[in-house]
């Protein structure tokens, strides 16, 4: 059905950032896109949202709960018996949990590095027979050790512990892929930026804070990977933020300095789905605290404080 198209299997794509992916890939004549959902109810649903626009590739559909081996083998045995081979996998499907415990740092670490280690395993047999395979790894900025200690870091202030340690083990796994693979597959960590989806239930926060990226935008990112306009970056995390950079993992030898910016949300509500895009920060060694406006904020974030 697609021997002639590459093939690319978008895990969790039927929400958010996966489904915009598919979305993306299927409108591509070159492409068959396979879009990886626990649910089939869900994915039905999106699959049909996608097919009702003609896109101009193809796109199929199939059962996938990365964090279930039986699941993760009959998906192996389908794209085997329809496709023989697959190009491309994109691990996206994850989780953010906000708060932390034992069993919820647990359920991050077995969703968001656990499960994608495992499925790329699976599938590095029909990867392997590509002519050109690709593996990413949808990863967080809030997975970089150094960006912890940044203070310049729009998350600085916020835990995320289970989801950084989570995404910092993911970014583990990338690296040792791209070791593994390193004569055989291009293998790349991604940090889609700041989007509006339903992740950790903040799709309206985001919505308030206006500058939040679309999941297209993301999946744009993805496509130009995919495409190999980044292949120079083999091996590296890259993300989509000023004009695409890759971000440090953690650099050798580096001291993580922390500094408290006295920070205060004006909301004064820290249930993560009201945070108010209004700061006072406190600059260390400088008296007076200095009110930003949310654009402020986030020229603060992107590094260009212009105040
Ligand atoms: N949004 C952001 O700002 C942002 C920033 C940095 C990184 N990311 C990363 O981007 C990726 C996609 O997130 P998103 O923002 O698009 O969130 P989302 O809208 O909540 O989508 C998450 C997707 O993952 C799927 N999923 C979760 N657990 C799964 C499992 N065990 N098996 C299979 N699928 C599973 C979900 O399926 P169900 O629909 O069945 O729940 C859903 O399709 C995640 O890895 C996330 O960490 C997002």
């Amino acid at each position: 059905m697609s021997s002639s198209k590459i093939t690319v299997l978008v895990t969790g794509g039927n929400n958010g950032i996966g489904l915009a992916a598919c979305q993306l890939f299927a409108a591509q004549p070159e492409y068959h896109t396979i879009m990886a959902s626990r649910s089939l109810e869900k994915g039905q649903k999106s699959l049909a949202s996608i097919q009702s626009s003609n896109p101009a590739g193809s796109i199929s559909l199939v059962q996938l709960d990365i964090t279930s081996d039986s699941s993760i083998t009959a998906a192996v045995e389908g794209v085997k018996s329809k496709h023989g081979h697959l190009d491309v996998l994109i691990n996206n499907a994850g989780i953010c949990p906000m708060d932390f415990s034992r069993s919820i740092l647990r359920d991050a670490l077995e969703t968001n590095a656990i499960s994608p280690s495992v499925v790329t395993e699976a599938f590095a047999p029909l990867l392997l027979k590509s002519s050109s395979p690709r593996i990413i790894y949808v990863s967080s900025v809030l997975g970089s050790i150094s960006h912890r200690g940044d203070l310049k870091n729009m998350a600085y202030n916020e835990a995320y512990k289970a989801y950084r340690i989570s995404k910092a083990a993911l970014n583990m796994v990338v690296a040792c892929d791209a070791w593994e693979y390193r004569e055989k597959a291009k293998v790349f960590a991604f940090c889609p930026g700041y989007v509006i989806t339903d992740l950790a239930g903040q799709r309206e926060a985001k919505e308030r804070a206006g500058f939040a990226k679309s999941p297209e935008g993301s999946a744009r990112g993805l496509l130009a990977i995919v495409q190999g306009k980044r292949d120079e970056e083999n091996g590296q995390f890259l993300h989509d933020e000023k004009g695409g950079e890759v971000y440090p993992w953690w650099k050798p030898g580096e001291k993580l300095e922390w500094v408290d910016l006295g920070l205060e949300k004006s909301g004064e509500n820290n249930d993560h789905s009201q945070v108010e895009l209004v700061y006072r920060y406190y600059f260390p060694g400088e008296g007076s605290a200095h009110l930003l406006s949310s654009q402020e904020t986030v020229q603060y974030w992107l590094g260009k404080p212009e105040f």
